[in-house]
């Protein structure tokens, strides 16, 4: 169904202020942005306005209690100039999956993907020109209820707000696997996208950067031993040519980037295997000389190279890292190359920001 959107548009775009060469992460936000609330058991008050604050009640039962879930998405500019979108069903699949798991209202597919092409298509001006670079945008859903009791709020806000973005990771991070803190167990909320895992995720983070790494590298929960992910990106290893990582337990994200890196490869020579890793059999292979590249994968992070990995007393410097012909290099280049529609879109991924979109 097509929704009424009600627009409200800048006086004065602050577009002008950008310098696109230097562009830091989820600092910067396009002119407008999206509102959508769910009452009475409806989609209502749809709306693009300029960004601005908004008021919160002290009681919002999603800052108490946590039910807030977000996305993480691009629009980039074909090199003839054309902006799209990189399987957007997909995310609206996994927000609508986080939603449930976390017992919210989900948004419709069809909300989400009208609230996507508006809004992209309004602030489409922002769109870096510069490869690598993209427009990023935050779909985000969370109770709206005034109420201090424990249960599922009835009212709730789905919002998006989009922004340009450079490279997540600004070099190859350096990992610390860890076995004090886990992130997430089967069963928990781990495949959520939800704030929570975020905010879990922050004290060892810390730890981890005061010790001098960039980030940290999850293990299960209970055996304390099988990879998981990073947080920010799912994690592969090339051993020996062949890249594996560890498959979606219901204890890590459902990285999208992921899942196209997987599909991408079926029709490269590269082998690939999906399955558990021990942290164990990985400094093996690097004792053998076996272990290559170890390199991250996510929307916002792209493809993040792997320089360095520690566990307990081994503290692996990984051998490929930043050479001209990794396997993380031409992976990068091939989602690069996809969005900007320098190779061809085989699969029908790429989707055309909707330029005919009425505006009420
Ligand atoms: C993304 O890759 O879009 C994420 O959501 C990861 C992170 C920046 C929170």
């Amino acid at each position: 169904m097509a929704y009424n959107i009600k627009v409200t548009k800048v006086s004065e775009s602050k577009l002008q202020n950008l310098d696109f060469d230097n562009i830091p992460f989820g600092r910067v936000f396009s002119d407008h942005m999206f509102i959508a609330d769910y009452i009475d058991g409806k989609w209502t008050n749809i709306e693009i306005k300029p960004y601005q604050d908004m008021q919160i009640s002290p009681a919002n039962s999603a800052l108490h209690y946590g039910q807030s879930i977000f996305e993480g998405m691009k629009a980039t500019k074909t090199v003839d100039g054309n902006p799209v979108f990189l399987r957007p069903e997909l995310h609206a699949e996994r927000f609508a999956n986080s939603a449930k798991r976390m017992c919210m209202q989900p948004v419709p597919t069809d909300l989400f993907l009208q609230a996507i092409h508006t809004l992209v298509d309004l602030d489409k001006a922002w769109i870096p020109p510069r490869e690598g670079s993209a427009l990023y945008l935050r779909p985000l859903l969370f109770a709206m209820d005034s109420f201090l009791g424990v249960r599922p709020s009835d009212s709730y806000r789905f919002m998006l707000i989009t922004g340009p973005v450079g490279p997540y990771y600004a070099k190859p991070v350096r990992l610390l696997a860890q076995e004090e803190y886990i992130r997430a167990a089967v069963g928990g909320v781990g495949e959520a996208k939800t704030a929570g895992n975020y905010a879990a995720s922050l004290l060892p983070a810390t730890k981890a950067i005061d010790a001098g790494y960039d980030q940290v590298l999850w293990l299960d929960g209970i055996e304390k031993k099988y990879v998981q992910e990073v947080g920010t990106m799912n994690i592969f290893f090339n051993i020996n040519g062949t890249l594996i990582t560890p498959e979606t337990d219901g204890a890590i994200l459902k990285g999208i980037t992921r899942k196209c890196v997987l599909e991408l490869l079926d029709d490269t020579d590269i082998s690939v295997e999906v399955r558990q890793i021990d942290i164990n059999e990985i400094i093996e292979h690097h004792k053998n000389g076996n272990l290559l590249e170890v390199f991250g994968v996510g929307t916002a992070a792209v493809v993040s190279e792997v320089s360095h990995l520690s566990y307990r007393d081994s503290h692996l410097d990984i051998p490929n890292v930043g050479k001209d012909n990794n396997v993380a290099k031409m992976i990068k280049s091939m989602i690069e190359d996809l969005r900007t529609g320098k190779t061809e879109d085989k699969n029908g991924w790429l989707v055309p920001v909707d330029s005919k979109t009425e505006l009420v």
